[in-house]
């Protein structure tokens, strides 16, 4: 059996799918969660089911869109735990629709949640690494973040993004006790789709092999226990990453094929 997992874990978009899983695995194994997200109901929740079972995990409410309220996600976590070893940078939102017919707003709302949350969470986390002389930051990208798929177009843009940060931040602290890591999950069984339906009105269905939450926050609480630059939870997606540097027209053709369909467009909220 592994050791304890003796972490203390800051994880956004802890109140569902990916982050929830990831959550409840790394306080399976012994480590301490603080959860962030801005359903405090769902959060409470997920903290109340991790400290039943004998886990520690608290919840600190807000949104990643605003600086200040991942500063206070930290300061918290290290208030309450004396420290933080990792920040994982889940919350994401998406959208599906051609680039032609993508609104401005739309394509705000996702560069802000997706990147400039990844951004302010790092950013909160790496000061208090500094300061620490250790920490490792993790960003749950996409394999869309390694090879844009139709349909997918701002999404993708902002999956690349956080490519882009942890790339550069690994080399930056090359050679400290700070590491960065980026995660690509295929299509993964999460509230992802309904809360695009939710919030966009459009229907989208995958087309091509699926994951379970389960298993990518697997393959990310490896990641905690050895830190490592790049996480494929689905193995083979690795293989789309290749080809699309060796081969890109034919990942075209291939994307083409596995992209996701929006069957229906309704008002957006
Ligand atoms: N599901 C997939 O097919 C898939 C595939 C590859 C990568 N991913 C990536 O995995 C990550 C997690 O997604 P998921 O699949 O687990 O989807 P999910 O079940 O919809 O979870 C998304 C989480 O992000 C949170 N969130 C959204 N906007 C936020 C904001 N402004 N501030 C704080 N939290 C916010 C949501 O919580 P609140 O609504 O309570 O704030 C929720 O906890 C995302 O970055 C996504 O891009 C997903």
């Amino acid at each position: 059996m592994a050791p304890p997992l003796e972490k203390i874990i800051a994880i956004t978009g802890a109140s569902s799918g990916i982050g929830r899983a990831v959550a409840e695995q790394a306080a399976a194994e012994g480590a301490t969660v603080v959860l962030a997200a801005r359903r405090a109901d769902l959060l409470n929740d997920v903290v109340a089911g991790i400290t039943a079972r004998g886990g520690r995990a608290l919840a600190v409410p807000g949104d990643v869109t605003r600086d200040a309220d991942m500063r206070a996600l930290v300061a918290r976590a290290v208030g309450a735990f004396g420290r933080l070893d990792v920040m994982i940078c889940n919350a994401g939102i998406g959208y599906h629709d051609a680039f032609a017919d993508t609104p401005p707003d739309v394509m705000r709302r996702l560069v802000d949640v997706n990147l400039m949350g990844t951004l302010h969470a790092a950013h909160a986390a790496i000061a208090e690494f500094r300061a620490q002389q250790s920490g490792h930051l993790i960003a749950i990208s996409s394999v869309v973040g390694r090879r844009g798929i139709p349909g997918s177009s701002v999404y993708a843009a902002t999956k690349f993004a956080q490519v882009g940060l942890i790339e550069s931040l690994r080399a930056e602290f090359h050679g400290t006790n700070i590491h960065a890591s980026v995660v690509y999950p295929i299509s993964t069984a999460t509230e992802f789709h309904a809360a695009i339906k939710r919030d966009f009105g459009h229907d989208v269905h995958g087309h091509g092999p699926k994951q379970a939450a389960e298993a990518v926050a697997q393959a990310i609480v490896a990641c905690i226990r050895r830190p490592r630059a790049e996480v494929y939870p689905y193995p083979r997606a690795k293989w789309l990453a290749v080809l699309a540097v060796v081969a890109p027209s034919i990942a075209d053709r291939l994307v083409r094929r596995y992209a996701r369909r929006s069957t229906s467009a309704g008002p957006r909220a």
